[in-house]
């Protein structure tokens, strides 16, 4: 596996090779990310995986001094996958001195993590849109649990008439639920038995719906109440909202919705997401309003 960490070292690189899947990432893997490895080597010739911990997506306040790294480990892993090529710049070689460009995606960032954390989107689609342009590849790997950043790299891709195809892939989670995040290392051995109860608000509210629940109302209601039961859960944000535009629904019609929310517990902000399929909701649903 080649580890490279210039930005001509990997256009070079890529000279040699093939179709090419690309995980972007910020490091401390986790069996999320060698799901989206794995799932780029069934379908392209070469994996690139990139880690960088993109400091335009953390406000002053985040924790990117604190972002969890281990480079060692990370390498470990990507050889036992398979992976080609690691391209990990520095910060100086992706941001030099006087940089000053930035990708704006706009529609579909003023709500939910895009309202809770301004700049926040403005920081990945640039550092995804500078990956595209550096790496050149065919295919691009993201991972449901992030479902915003999804709509917006599609998005920034189609206006962009970037040349590839962005796939994503489902949420990986632990056995009892928990989304799995490298932010999950923030968690001591209380809130992390905490920490299922996003997934839980999420599956009540998806029984909810599948039994024939339209009013987005109610279905946010439930989510709240699951998350009321657990005292160390605090809710940033719970919502139902249109699939595409990330606007809040008054009714879930029949394209579906995404359920998301943001939640601390303790002092670490989870996030979540599950997507109603209107397709699996036959039986029982009830008339939407006049
Ligand atoms: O999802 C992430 O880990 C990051 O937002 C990404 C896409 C690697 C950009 O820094």
């Amino acid at each position: 596996m080649e580890v490279v960490e210039t930005i001509e070292a990997m256009r070079q690189a890529r000279r040699a090779f093939g179709r090419v899947g690309l995980v972007p990432t910020m490091g401390f893997l986790h069996t999320g990310h060698l799901a989206l490895i794995r799932r780029a080597h069934a379908e392209c010739e070469q994996v690139v995986v990139s880690v960088f911990v993109n400091p335009t997506q953390f406000a002053p306040h985040e924790d990117f001094e604190s972002y969890p790294r281990n480079m060692d480990r990370d390498l470990a892993l990507l050889a036992s996958e398979g992976v080609d090529l690691v391209f990990a710049p520095a910060s100086s070689t992706m941001y030099p001195a006087g940089y000053n460009t930035f990708v704006d995606v706009y529609g579909v960032t003023d709500t939910l993590e895009g309202a809770a954390r301004p700049g926040f989107f403005r920081g990945v689609a640039t550092v995804v849109c500078k990956l595209f342009t550096i790496v050149q590849p065919d295919r691009a790997y993201f991972g449901q649990k992030d479902a915003q950043q999804t709509v917006v790299i599609r998005k920034m891709v189609r206006d962009l008439n970037l040349p590839l195809e962005v796939v994503v892939c489902p949420t990986v989670r632990e056995a009892d639920g928990l989304a799995m995040s490298s932010r999950n290392a923030y968690l001591n051995a209380t809130e992390r038995q905490a920490a299922p109860v996003l997934y839980r608000a999420l599956t009540a509210a998806q029984q909810q719906y599948l039994a024939g629940e339209r009013d987005a109302g109610t279905l946010r209601d439930t989510m709240q109440q699951v998350l009321a039961h657990e005292p160390l859960a605090q809710p940033e944000y719970v919502s139902v909202a249109d699939l595409h535009t990330l606007q809040e629904l008054a009714w879930v019609g029949d394209s579906g919705a995404l359920l998301s929310m943001a939640v601390r517990v303790g002092p670490t902000r989870l996030i979540d997401n599950i997507m109603l399929d209107a397709s699996r909701a036959g039986a029982g649903s009830r008339a939407s309003p006049r």
